[in-house]
């Protein structure tokens, strides 16, 4: 099959050393809980001013290479007018668009789900490509309950949806980020999750490879692999960069272009101190990097408070989590030091 280098060269744009890709791609009922944060009502004034705050920030392109918006935010626009995709590409950031729909659940599998929005998704990357986006995300929901979860059944039907996602989206030119979330909320430990990882990335690889998916030209955004947020027994940042490491070593091909973490639900401090644990262990076969939401977002909501006199000091916090979080990817963040993430 042809190579499309042009993938490439996003691939790499978006990997570049030190940056990250910010997730400001919630929909828009999730921005609504974002917005409740600060007691503001989930309105597309609030949802444009938070996204306008986040995008014309001077000088996040040190630290930021991408970042993956929603339908409703890559069709808007600032006050000026200017499209958002354009503010990004003015700065050299690369804009990326979620194209999933959402999950739904799976019948017949009960606490699994599936996600949804492959119907038409070539005609809506078209929009999307002209509209400036070069990279996509599609998140997949893995859940782990006790024994039972998750199936082997509701894993390869994610990829397999996964995988004809990651077709589309490169033979229209964009890279796919594929996302199979584990998700953190629940009471397993640590050994659970790096086996329910182990096991998700191993099919989905597989998966890509037999529908022929060019893994150069495709990112995995990935958990990191946590102990469940209520297991009793939480682990040390070096117990889970060295699980989450052991695991990709176990199943993520060393063709594809770039791993990038969730946050997941994490603190922000707690992200960006397991990032740099991950990056302490040194050079790996994929370079490694952040594309956060709540644990880059959160500290910028509180700081605006929706106060157009905050504005400021907003972004000044952005480009310090930013930076932190840059630091972490070179394993030069120290959260000692660190006063201001929580
Ligand atoms: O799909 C998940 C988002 O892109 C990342 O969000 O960092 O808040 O987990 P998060």
């Amino acid at each position: 099959m042809k190579k499309n280098t042009k993938l490439y060269e996003t691939v790499a744009a978006l990997m570049a050393p030190g940056k990250g890709i910010l997730a400001a791609d919630e929909s828009d009922a999730t921005a609504g809980k974002r917005l409740a944060m600060v007691h503001l009502p989930n309105e597309p004034e609030n949802r444009q001013d938070f996204r306008e705050m986040l995008f014309a920030a001077q000088g996040i392109e040190e630290y930021i290479s991408g970042v993956i918006m929603y339908d409703s935010s890559i069709k808007n626009f600032t006050d000026d007018g200017v499209p958002f995709p354009d503010v990004l590409t003015a700065k050299g950031i690369v804009p990326g668009i979620k194209v999933d729909l959402g999950t739904v659940d799976l019948y017949g599998f009960k606490g699994e789900v599936v996600s949804q929005g492959l119907d038409n998704l070539a005609g809506r990357l078209a929009e999307y490509y002209d509209l400036g986006a070069r990279f996509a995300k599609w998140r997949a929901v893995i859940t782990i309950d006790e024994d039972e979860l998750p199936t082997d059944a509701a894993i390869t039907m994610n990829c397999v949806i996964l995988a004809r996602y990651a077709q589309i989206a490169q033979a229209a030119g964009i890279v796919p980020i594929v996302e199979p979330e584990v998700i953190y909320a629940g009471d397993h430990n640590l050994a659970k999750a790096e086996l329910v990882t182990t096991r998700t990335l191993q099919i989905l690889f597989q998966t890509l490879m037999t529908y022929r998916v060019d893994l150069e030209g495709l990112i995995l955004k990935s958990s990191m692999v946590l102990a469940g947020d209520m297991c009793s027994e939480q682990s040390t940042s070096e117990q889970i960069a060295n699980a989450t490491l052991r695991t990709f070593r176990l199943s993520v091909p060393h063709e594809v272009g770039g791993i990038v973490f969730l946050s997941g639900g994490q603190t922000p401090k707690r992200s960006t101190q397991n990032l740099n644990e991950i990056a302490k262990l040194g050079q790996q076969p994929w370079p490694i990097t952040f594309s956060f939401s709540r644990a880059i977002e959160e500290p910028v909501l509180l700081a605006w408070q929706g106060k157009p006199e905050n504005v400021p000091e907003a972004q000044k916090t952005l480009l310090y989590v930013a930076k932190m979080n840059s630091l972490a990817t070179q394993g030069k963040y120290d959260a000692a030091a660190d006063t201001v993430l929580k």
